[in-house]
């Protein structure tokens, strides 16, 4: 049975993002630029019973869409046996995964045949070299072969999440495009976030959805916005290009979804974040693993959505001189404030 709960201000609790590992084998700058990291314990990352039976409850309580998250998912053995295992949560209308790509290819069929939906990789150059020096990784042909294999295995359309980062990679911008539009993927470029772990973040280094629009267009003509559908609460905003190639933009930076957002994210260790943004989080596990009921813990978190007002990333856009959220301190004093750690 659902019983959909609704926040402070109204908005559902539709997503659910399962971080099902803190692991990750590439080091983007904009995420994972240190040399070393406190890696959650061992003993308290969730079993897939465990996540299966909090999405169950999630699922109650009005979620229908789950997305499995990382650090790199795919680093978590046998996966598909989670997405088989979410499969038999009635309520769930997609089951999509965010990797960076590099183990896709040999996983793309399995996903699927376990019932994964689509999946989005993360991909922010073409170009190999560049790829070493931003994400001190030599896989990037795994990565665009990743991408293929999903498309082949019917987890498309694929979409490709792009940080845009000054410096780094502004000059791929109208390639990227062209990329994606050749493999048949909807392109998705990221205004680049203050969020926890960007340590190096600055407003400088931010391409503006502006600016990406005008790159954009100088190249393809002009971009149209695409109508949401009615009731959307995707981050995406998506334009059409005069041949007809679909693109979107996440603009957390410069033009906050809070006001529309339905989601909320459970890392590795059972803590549930109710903003990407949000310093602490409700600690699941404990109430999980201490023989709490089914119903106990839809009280626990019927109770913790209905008195949610986050709205971290509207915050973040209004605090002058805005830099970096966390210093390394405050990062390592709780590893959950890592974006690899509460997955995106
Ligand atoms: P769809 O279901 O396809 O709409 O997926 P998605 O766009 O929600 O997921 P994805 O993992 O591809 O995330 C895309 C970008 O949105 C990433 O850069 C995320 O960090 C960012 N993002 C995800 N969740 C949130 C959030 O709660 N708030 C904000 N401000 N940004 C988010
Ligand atoms: N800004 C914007 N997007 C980010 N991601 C990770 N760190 C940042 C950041 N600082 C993205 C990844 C991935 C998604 C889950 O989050 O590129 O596509
Ligand atoms: Fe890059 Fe994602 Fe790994 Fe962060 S978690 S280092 S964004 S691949």
């Amino acid at each position: 049975m659902t019983h959909s709960v609704r926040d402070a201000f109204a908005r559902p609790l539709g997503s659910l993002r399962l971080s099902v590992t803190d692991r990750c084998n590439l080091r983007c700058r904009y995420c994972m630029p240190e040399t070393d990291y406190t890696w959650l314990p061992r003993e308290s990352i969730l079993t897939f019973e465990e996540l299966t039976r909090l999405t169950r409850i999630f699922a109650g309580l009005g979620a229908t869409k789950v997305r499995l998250t990382g650090g790199e998912p795919l680093l978590r053995q046998d996966l598909d046996v989670l997405v088989r295992s979410l499969r038999t949560i009635p309520q769930l209308t997609d089951v999509a995964l965010t990797t960076n790509g590099v183990l896709l290819a040999p996983a793309a069929r399995e996903l699927r045949a376990a019932g994964l939906d689509r999946v989005t990789v993360s991909l922010d150059t073409l170009r190999p070299e560049r790829l070493v020096s931003f994400a001190r990784s030599t896989r990037h042909a795994d990565i665009v072969a990743g991408i293929r294999a999903a498309r082949d295995a019917g987890l498309g359309p694929v979409k490709i999440n792009s940080v845009a980062v000054r410096g780094f990679n502004e000059d791929e911008i109208g390639d990227l495009l062209e990329f994606a539009r050749a493999e048949q993927a909807e392109l998705r470029y990221i205004e680049y976030m203050d969020v926890g772990g960007a340590t190096q973040w600055s407003p400088a280094d931010v391409i503006s959805r502006e600016e990406i629009l005008a790159r954009v267009g100088a190249r393809f003509g002009p971009p149209a916005p695409v109508q949401r559908d009615n009731g959307s609460h995707a981050p995406a905003e998506r334009y059409v290009l005069p041949d007809g190639t679909v693109f979107g933009i996440i603009a957390s930076v410069t033009a906050p979804f809070c006001r529309d957002c339905d989601r909320s994210r459970i890392t590795a260790d059972g803590t549930w974040l109710l903003c990407l943004y949000a310093d602490d989080g409700v600690d699941l596990r404990e109430p999980l693993r201490g023989g709490a009921t089914d119903a106990e813990l839809a009280r626990i978190i019927g109770e913790g959505w209905s008195a949610r007002r986050d709205r971290g990333a509207e915050m973040r856009a209004a605090s002058p001189g805005r830099a970096a959220l966390h210093s390394l301190t405050s990062l390592r004093a709780d590893p959950r404030r890592e974006m690899h750690t509460r997955g995106g």
